[in-house]
């Protein structure tokens, strides 16, 4: 007895050595027979298509040793010791990072070696601008291929019809291109259950139901995004009993939605016919689908209310109709909705479907209802009761519609597994009582845009959980509580802008994980505390924060910071040129002071290459020194705004060589001297410069002909990336708009314009000292839509191609000292709403027509040019050869100010006058 439990005991310790020897060292080989040795063939066949595969990420870094049975994906017979199942999906399958380390490289037709393989999965992975090997449809065990997501390219091959017992096949080319012209070959994967062909590109194949319905055993099939443009009204003789499940998103149908083959299938329970342009009212047929489960109707088109009839889909769990145009009223859609199934819907996906009317006050509960979307409707009245005793539900969505009343308790407390809550963009007023305990914990709250305050929300204290926090114009009006930070240090993204809120900024504030916070457009005071660390992106502008910058932000990966419109002070901490992320720095409308760090010690100290910025603004700050000299490692900056400081000095010719990329300069009404240095005519981009209310002397030069950015007239090119576009949204939480904050001068006023400077092309050299001729070159300049050079002292006369100027709408050379005539091609300018001429010694007959002759004021356009006359002059030129205007002109001119009121340019958020003398120019 003793000798055979101890012979037992070392058995079980060899099996368990001999395992953990086979678990960590495959690599030698433990040709025992508790261990499986592969089969020589299949190893060297698996070696040779390994050898073909790149392996950045090292994932078969198992593949050695002569055991292919232990590798990691491989998997042999237990009878037979060949190589069954080859299991090679990317990890992260759910991530289309390009930059993900997966397996690529080219497929091997050693795998052809193979024979028994039953399972072959390749998904996920990069075989970027590889085709499916045809060699594949000699695999002949195989019944489960997965080659989705894995970027193949070309023809799908027929090859694959070969496949004969295949029970599954996925070939999801949403991150591929492939195609196929022919998919007669399906017919012949008789035992196929799972087809996925979705994003395949089958454009031409117009049969391609009868392919599918030669597949009795299928039980789900995706079709989507695959370019169909036909759908048959119906199927003779269906095969289809076993289908469940069918995806036919995004195609290209263009009918009714009925008649359609696929409301003929017994056994649907997912259908998605999503974007497949079908048009129509809902089919009666949907009355024969007794056991169908998903509905999916999304993104169709589809034009009105669901038939009356649907009683017999006692099954619908899921119900997709995103992006329709049901047009009708929700009590009806409700109504119709087959009251048997009422009980077992477990998602109302709805949003965009033009849904109008209130919400109905009495309805028998969807009492499984876990996920309700109703948002982007037109849904009015308040929201009912009955949305509480949802007791499953985990997300409620009713945002931007134009629903009203009051939320209280009852509408939320029995929602116990709440998780998502969006009833943003309505005139909801949530109403609990302070001392209210909500019991769900959600994860996204997004309140933008309803009644929350006067008072701060005390129920949020007890929301530990959320990321997604959106707070904004709420209208509260009172202090931040202090265990809200607590409360929030679970946000990823915070908005809270456009409130009244005030007090100080939490020291708290540091401990949160948030990435975005954008607390702009309220009285939050005080210092800036130091950021959380995770920090990528802050708005904080329009406040009353004072105290200087922070010597450290405490937030390394800055992103984002607009700090505009508060009151802070001190200088500029050199702490900023150690955020190498930074890609937009708004500091303007502050009280800040001296001069700006050079970075210099930044960049000697790091072999990182220059800083990131693409957008600075520093205006309106009381900032002096000479033009800043970090600016040099700013290759990508975009747009600069210096206006409105104290800066001075001579621009030097550097800024034109060491910031290529420059479309947008204002150094407006600073103390800057000296000439106009040709290395700016290297900025080719630029397509905004505002040199206004400077010392600047000396020329134009005549290379400004390199501002190509002033001479494309391309509406919009992708020279740079919209130097505005730094907000962003998060679901529904649209953070860090940031499209409000730039004045732009022009038509003799200054105006606040929301994102419309991305548009503007501007030269504003106005209230300088510059002499000497405007150069011809300047007519090159033909997408120009503002040219100011008054308050200068140019002379000669104005370049005679100024006409050329066609997208001119305001032009001003006033107080100069040009002389001799108006050139008559001004009279071309068909968009110029603005003109000042006035005191220069210009002479002889002013020019008519078109444009000139609608102009408002005109007298004053001319005015202190004693050498001028004719109309609008009551001075009369001499009689030579006059030839009246044509009294057409007037006609064809009250029709061209009737078309210009028609397009106004950028939304004016603010107007005022300026002129030198007002703004105390000093000559
Ligand atoms: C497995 O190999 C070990 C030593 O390598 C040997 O002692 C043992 O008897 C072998 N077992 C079988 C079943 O061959
Ligand atoms: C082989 O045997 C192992 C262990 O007994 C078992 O887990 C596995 O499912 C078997 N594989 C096959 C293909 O039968
Ligand atoms: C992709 O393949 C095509 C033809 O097979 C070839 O012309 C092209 O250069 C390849 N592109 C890349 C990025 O390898
Ligand atoms: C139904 O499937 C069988 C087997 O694939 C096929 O022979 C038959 O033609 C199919 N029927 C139709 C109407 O396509
Ligand atoms: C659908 O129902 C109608 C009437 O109940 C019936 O005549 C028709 O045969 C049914 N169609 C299918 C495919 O079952
Ligand atoms: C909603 O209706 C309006 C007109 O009533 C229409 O312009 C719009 O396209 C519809 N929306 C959808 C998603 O069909
Ligand atoms: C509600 O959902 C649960 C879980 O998903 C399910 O077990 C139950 O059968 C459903 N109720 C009805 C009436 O379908």
């Amino acid at each position: 007895m003793g000798l055979l439990h101890i012979f037992i005991q070392i058995a079980i310790a060899l099996l368990v050595f001999t395992h953990t020897m086979s678990c960590t060292q495959a690599s030698t080989q433990t040709n025992n027979g508790t261990v499986m040795k592969c089969i020589a063939h299949e190893l060297s066949a698996l070696l040779t298509f390994s050898a073909g595969l790149s392996d950045p990420a090292n994932l078969l870094s198992s593949w050695e040793g002569g055991n292919c049975c232990q590798w990691k994906g491989v998997q042999c017979s237990n009878t037979t010791v060949h190589v069954v199942k080859l299991d090679l999906q990317g990890p992260d399958c759910d991530n289309s990072d390009a930059s993900m380390q997966v397996l690529g490289g080219k497929i091997s037709s050693s795998l052809i070696g193979l024979q028994h393989l039953q399972y072959l999965d390749l998904s996920c992975n990069r075989f970027n601008n590889e085709t499916i090997p045809e060699f594949l449809g000699s695999l002949h065990g195989l019944r489960y291929l997965d080659l989705s997501l894995s970027s193949f390219v070309g023809r799908i091959p027929p090859q694959l019809g070969n496949l004969s017992n295949l029970r599954y096949l996925n070939l999801d080319s949403v991150f591929g291109d492939t195609h196929s012209m022919d998919i007669t070959w399906l017919s012949r994967l008789s035992s196929l259950q799972h087809l996925d062909m979705s994003w395949v590109n089958l454009s031409t194949i117009t049969n391609w139901v009868s392919a599918v319905n030669k597949l009795p055993s299928l039980v789900s099939l995706d079709l989507s995004f695959c370019h169909f443009s036909t759908s048959p009204d119906s199927l003779l003789h269906s095969n289809l009993t076993s289908l469940e499940s069918l995806r036919i998103e995004a195609n290209n149908f263009h009918k009714r939605i009925a008649p359609n083959w696929f409301w003929d299938l017994p056994s649907l329970k997912q259908l998605d016919v999503s974007s497949s342009q079908l048009h129509g009212p809902f089919p009666n047929e949907l009355g024969n689908m007794t056991s169908l489960v998903h509905l999916d109707l999304s993104e169709n088109n589809l034009v009105g209310m669901l038939p009356s009839n649907l009683k017999n889909l006692c099954n619908l769990e899921d119900l997709y109709l995103f992006e329709n145009n049901i047009n009708g009223s929700i009590t009806e859609f409700f109504n119709r909705l087959p009251s048997c199934s009422w009980n077992k819907f477990k998602t109302l996906f709805l949003p965009l479907s033009n849904l109008t009317g209130s919400l109905p006050a009495k309805l028998e509960p969807f009492r499984n209802l876990t996920w309700l979307d109703l948002g982007d409707n037109k849904l009015t009245g308040p929201v009912p009761l009955w949305v509480g005793k949802l007791t499953n539900l985990a997300e409620l969505d009713l945002s931007s519609n134009n629903l009203d009343g009051a939320l209280h308790e009852g509408h939320l407390s029995g929602l116990v597994n709440l998780e998502r809550l969006s009833l943003a963009d309505n005139s909801i007023a949530i109403r609990v009582n302070s001392t209210w305990v909500p019991l769900f914990n959600l994860t996204v709250l997004e309140l933008g845009s309803c009644l929350l305050g006067p008072k701060f929300p005390t129920w949020l204290r007890w929301q530990t959980n959320i990321y997604n926090l959106d707070i904004s114009n709420t209208s509260i009006s009172d202090m931040v509580p202090d265990w809200f930070w607590t409360m929030a240090s679970s946000v990823d993204y915070l908005n809270m802008r456009t409130n009244q809120i005030s007090g100080f900024l939490s020291p708290k504030i540091e401990l949160m994980r948030a990435s975005a916070m954008d607390l702009s457009s309220n009285q939050f005071s005080g210092p800036i505390p130091k950021l959380p660390i995770n920090l990528t992106d802050l708005d904080l502008s329009r406040n009353n924060l004072y105290g200087p910058l922070p010597l450290d932000f405490g937030a390394p990966r800055l992103g984002t910071l607009f700090l505009y419109d508060n009151l802070i002070s001190g200088t500029i901490p050199s702490s900023l040129c150690k955020l190498r992320l930074l890609r937009f720095l708004d500091l303007s409308g502050n009280k800040l002071t001296g001069t700006l760090p050079d970075c210099q010690d930044y960049e000697s100290t790091t072999n990182m290459t220059g800083l990131n910025i693409r957008n600075l603004s520093l205006r309106n700050n009381n900032l002096s020194g000479e033009f800043p000299l970090f600016l040099q490692y700013c290759q990508q900056l975009i747009f600069l705004d210096l206006s409105d400081n104290q800066f001075f000095g001579t621009l030097d010719s550097w800024i034109g060589n060491k910031l290529p990329s420059l479309a947008f300069m204002r150094l407006r009404h600073n103390k800057f001297c000296g000439h106009i240095p040709l290395g700016l005519t290297n900025l080719i981009n630029l397509q905004y410069l505002d040199l206004a209310y400077n010392n600047l002397s000396g020329i134009i030069p005549k290379s400004i002909v390199n501002w190509k950015g002033m001479a494309l007239r391309d509406e919009q090119d992708d020279r740079y990336d919209d130097p505005m576009s730094s907000g962003f949204s998060f679901g529904l939480n649209e953070m860090m708009d940031y499209n409000d904050n730039v004045t732009v001068v022009t038509k003799g006023q200054e105006q606040l314009y929301t994102g419309e400077i991305v548009y503007m092309v501007n030269l504003d050299l106005s209230c300088n000292d510059l002499t000497g001729e405007i150069p011809a070159e300047i007519s090159t300049l033909v997408a120009l839509n503002n040219l100011n050079l008054s308050w200068n002292a140019f002379s000669g006369k104005i370049p005679e191609k100024i006409g050329d100027l066609v997208q001119v709408e305001s032009l001003d050379l006033s107080h100069n000292e040009l002389s001799g005539e108006i050139p008559t091609s001004l009279s071309a300018l068909t968009y110029l709403s603005h003109l000042n001429l006035s005191y220069n010694n210009l002479s002889g007959k002013i020019p008519s027509g078109n444009q000139l002759q609608v102009l408002d004021d005109q007298a004053s356009i001319y005015v202190g040019n004693p050498g001028l006359c004719g109309p609008p002059l009551t001075k009369k030129c001499p009689e030579i050869n006059l030839t009246p205007a044509a009294p057409e002109d007037h006609k064809d001119g009250s029709d061209k100010i009737f078309l210009f009121l028609g397009m106004s340019s950028g939304f004016v958020m603010g107007l005022w006058s300026v002129s030198c003398i007002f703004l105390l120019k000093t000559k």
